[in-house]
């Protein structure tokens, strides 16, 4: 038994702040952002908008387009770094928006691999026949915990979701997933504070910023997702020119490159959403799926690669037929 991706869907809030409105207030520039990155643009939410209302948004498409009904989900596995509330956790909170009161519902932390690890834990319950139609989210409200003073961060970081419902099937399917940790390298990238961490007991101090040793994190990308590109390829004995699709966390356009390379894939093959919405974290992943999806050029049948790196650091990634 298989778990199958039958629906995708994704959100970014309206409102965009462009390379040129942050060269305005920080010393920057649209040439720098794009040439470093690739980035030209990130989504920021409304003052009265949550990670779990973006969640939603993406939830309801995945669930219309997987042909199912919101109450139909029987498990939420919601991968976030900035959850609304430190608990409940924001598959609860998605939960009872959606109706499917009683459905185990869970949200787990792995900064910008968390997509990865939501995806893979979901996958093991439909495949053991615990659940039939599970919600996989990824939605992350970064602009939250970005330091907008830092020019090395404000510029990289922007807010969305993604989701995608998994069902059983008999054929692939996920065929495998892979998932990593080294927390010995926890200082390169990581959020100032934190509840239980700090001078005043049940006093979240304010100012919690995202702090990164940008050059560091890039090179150790680049090596740890070559490495987990080979091990998924090797585990499933097959050639890179086996892979239709690299669908790659969208966090620098130069990282998703040596990735594509590695593969010795054309950049034709390989969905970039960067430009759009910058680093979304958790949703960055199914954010792109989604949209390859939708566009058409992914189509039923094609073997995907995809893979992340995030803080912690953590990395994973999942070889799938769509
Ligand atoms: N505009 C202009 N100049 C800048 C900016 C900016 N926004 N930011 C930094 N600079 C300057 C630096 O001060 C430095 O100047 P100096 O040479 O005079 O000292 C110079 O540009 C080069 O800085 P680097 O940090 O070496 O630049 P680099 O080419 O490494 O690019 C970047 C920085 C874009 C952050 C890159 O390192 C990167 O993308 N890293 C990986 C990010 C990532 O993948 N994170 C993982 C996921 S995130 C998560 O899990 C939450």
């Amino acid at each position: 038994m298989y778990s199958r991706i039958v629906g995708t869907g994704s959100y970014l809030p309206a409102k965009v702040v462009t390379n040129f409105d942050l060269a305005q207030r920080m010393d920057t520039s649209d040439v720098w952002i794009r040439e470093r990155t690739g980035i030209e643009r990130r989504h920021i939410i409304g003052d009265s908008e949550s990670n779990v209302d973006m969640a939603e948004h993406a939830a309801r498409a995945a669930v219309a387009a997987a042909g199912l009904e919101p109450g139909d989900i029987d498990l939420i596995s919601y991968g976030t770094t900035t959850p609304d509330l430190v608990f409940p956790n924001c598959g609860c909170l998605l939960q009872a928006r959606l109706g499917c009161r009683g459905a185990p519902a869970f949200s787990l932390e792995a900064a910008c691999s968390g997509f990865m690890y939501a995806l893979a834990m979901a996958d093991k319950f439909v495949r053991s026949g615990d659940s039939k139609r599970a919600l996989v989210v990824g939605s992350e409200v970064l602009s939250r915990i970005t330091d907008q003073s830092d020019r090395s961060t404000a510029i990289l970081f922007g807010d969305g979701a993604g989701a995608v419902v998994l069902t059983p099937s008999e054929q692939p399917g996920i065929i495998s997933t892979h998932l990593h940790a080294d927390g010995t390298y926890q200082n390169l990238l990581y959020c100032t504070g934190g509840p239980a961490r700090g001078p005043a007991p049940g006093n979240m101090p304010a100012g919690n910023y995202v702090r990164m040793a940008g050059s560091e994190v890039f090179k150790l990308a680049v090596t740890l997702l070559g490495r987990i590109v080979d091990e998924t390829l090797a585990l499933n004995h097959l050639d890179r020119s086996a892979i239709d699709w690299l669908v790659p966390h969208q966090a620098n356009l130069r990282i998703i490159q040596a990735v594509a390379r590695k593969l010795g894939l054309p950049m034709e093959r390989v969905i970039v959403t960067v430009q759009e919405h910058g680093n979304t974290s958790t949703a960055s992943v199914p954010l792109a799926l989604d949209v390859g999806v939708r566009d058409g050029r992914i189509k039923r049948g094609d073997l995907l690669l995809l893979e992340a790196l995030g803080g912690g650091v953590t990395w994973g990634s999942a070889l799938l037929r769509y």
